[in-house]
């Protein structure tokens, strides 16, 4: 049957797409070429944010709607809004197939065999009773893959839905990611983003490595090991991770981020607040001056490191100059990108207990304040590359303007220019910047073919 899966959220949800795309090709079915060519639809689905969710059921809506397209057999939800609803999502929508949580998405493929066979509807949710989590397939690949390694969080952040529906961390044995690794390097793939919730806890609360890998002293720092196991893969040329907590940027990661050349000098560190009391009702487990802290050991090992962030505005009781000291330390920080989110009560999460007392049209001032700042500085430091080259991973033509290609630079700023030579997909090329804009830089490839490394 054609399958056409559209992904709200994050980046895990991007990975997991992917993954279940992988096992229903396995399976003998077909990726659709567009949404209106499928028979069967799956809806991958966001709880981050009210809104989020908002947009999943509009879809949802739309698409189990008795006047639906008639190419349209099966519409499935999978992902975090189903984990968090549960069977209260088949209330709200009486004509959808089936829907699957979090932990399920192996048996997905049997549950549409299932569906197709009978009137019954299906919703899988919960621990999986097997106990199995990690999917290492991938159907569609790039130059740029994504790869699981630590599933869940045990942060507990006050505001955020992810424990609930990802549950706690567990982290893939390494040996596992390093053979997906191997073989995603094996089919081309020249980068890729190694990613967790809040990954540099990679292999704190499971043992990753086997003994057999392990140095004698055991390994204090798994997920710098990890790192650096990955770099020594042939063909990969780029490695990148999502996303990073202050707590983990410990001198030991700052030195291999430094001494390893194929590790990207981008980290996506989310700061949510400047304010120590905002901070602590949030329960982030830093203060500012750790963040501080922990960005300038990075900056010692990796003076341009590009830092990008994220930042919630309007949390319960945030005053005007709790949030005053978030915008000064962001200019004092200088990130090279932020999202900047209006705060939004997950229902069961501790901060929802407390009243959500800033007024929405106060929420969206602050957001566009940080929005405005956050241009005129990305502009900023954009511009400070002009006249300089940047090594650049080409990724094909632009979507924009098929007589141009992009490729990103290695702090990930977005790169466009006019191919020379015969250029490929996967090239390593140098790139001299002629012009930036707020999130595009444009440029004019350097050198001949055969300086560039392939
Ligand atoms: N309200 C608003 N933003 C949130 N985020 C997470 N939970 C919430 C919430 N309840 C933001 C955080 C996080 C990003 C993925 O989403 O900034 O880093
Ligand atoms: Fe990703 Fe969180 Fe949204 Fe789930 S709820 S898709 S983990 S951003």
């Amino acid at each position: 049957m054609k399958f056409y899966i559209k992904t709200y959220g994050c980046q895990m949800n991007e990975r997991d797409s992917d993954a279940v795309a992988a096992l229903l090709v396995q399976r003998g079915h077909e990726l659709a070429s567009g949404e209106g060519d499928a028979e069967l639809l799956l809806i991958n689905t966001c709880s981050v944010r009210a809104k989020a969710e908002h947009k999943a059921l509009g879809k949802l809506g739309l698409t189990t709607a008795p006047n639906r397209s008639k190419t349209l057999r099966l519409v499935g939800a999978f992902g975090c809004m189903v984990e968090r609803l549960g069977p209260r999502l088949f209330d709200k929508l009486p004509n959808l197939d089936f829907a699957v949580g979090t932990h399920r998405f192996r048996a997905l493929p049997d549950i549409v065999d299932r569906v197709l066979a009978g009137p019954e509807k299906i919703l899988a949710v919960g621990e999986n009773p097997d106990g199995e989590h990690a999917v290492s397939e991938h159907a569609v690949l790039g130059v740029s893959a994504f790869v699981n390694i630590l599933f869940g969080c045990n942060r507990g952040c006050s505001y955020c839905i992810v424990p609930t529906v990802r549950g706690g961390e567990i982290s893939r044995p390494a040996r596992e990611i390093l053979d997906e690794l191997r073989e995603l390097a094996a089919r081309q793939v020249r980068e890729v983003t190694l990613l967790g919730q809040s990954v540099m806890a990679y292999g704190r609360a499971q043992a990753v490595w086997e003994a057999a890998d392990r140095s004698p002293g055991g390994y204090q720092e798994p997920f710098a090991r990890l790192l650096e196991a990955a770099a020594e893969i042939e063909g990969l040329r780029r490695i990148r991770f999502a996303s990073g907590h202050p707590s983990g940027c410990t001198a030991e990661l700052a030195r291999v981020m430094g001494a390893v050349p194929k590790l990207c000098r981008h980290l996506h560190l989310p700061l949510q607040s400047a304010s120590d009391r905002i901070l602590k009702m949030m329960r982030r487990g830093y203060s500012a001056d750790d963040y501080r802290r922990a960005v300038a050991r990075l900056r010692e090992t990796v003076p341009d490191i590009a830092i990008t962030t994220d930042i919630i505005v309007g949390f319960p009781s945030e005053s005007p100059s709790e949030f005053e000291a978030t915008r000064a330390f962001m200019d004092e920080i200088g990130f090279d990108n932020a999202f900047i989110f209006k705060y939004s009560p997950r229902p069961g999460t501790p901060a929802a207990g407390w009243p959500d007392d800033i007024a929405m049209d106060e929420k969206i001032r602050r957001n566009k304040t940080l929005l405005q700042d956050q241009n005129r500085r990305t502009l900023a430091v954009n511009e400070a590359m002009i006249g300089r080259t940047a090594d650049v991973l080409v990724e094909g033509v632009s979507p924009r303007n098929p007589d141009r290609w992009t490729g990103r630079t290695s702090g990930n700023k977005i790169v466009v220019f006019s191919p020379e030579f015969d250029m490929r997909k996967g090239d390593m090329i140098r790139v001299r910047i002629a012009r930036a804009m707020p999130q595009t830089l444009y440029g004019a490839v350097e050198g001949s073919p055969c300086e560039v490394e392939r």
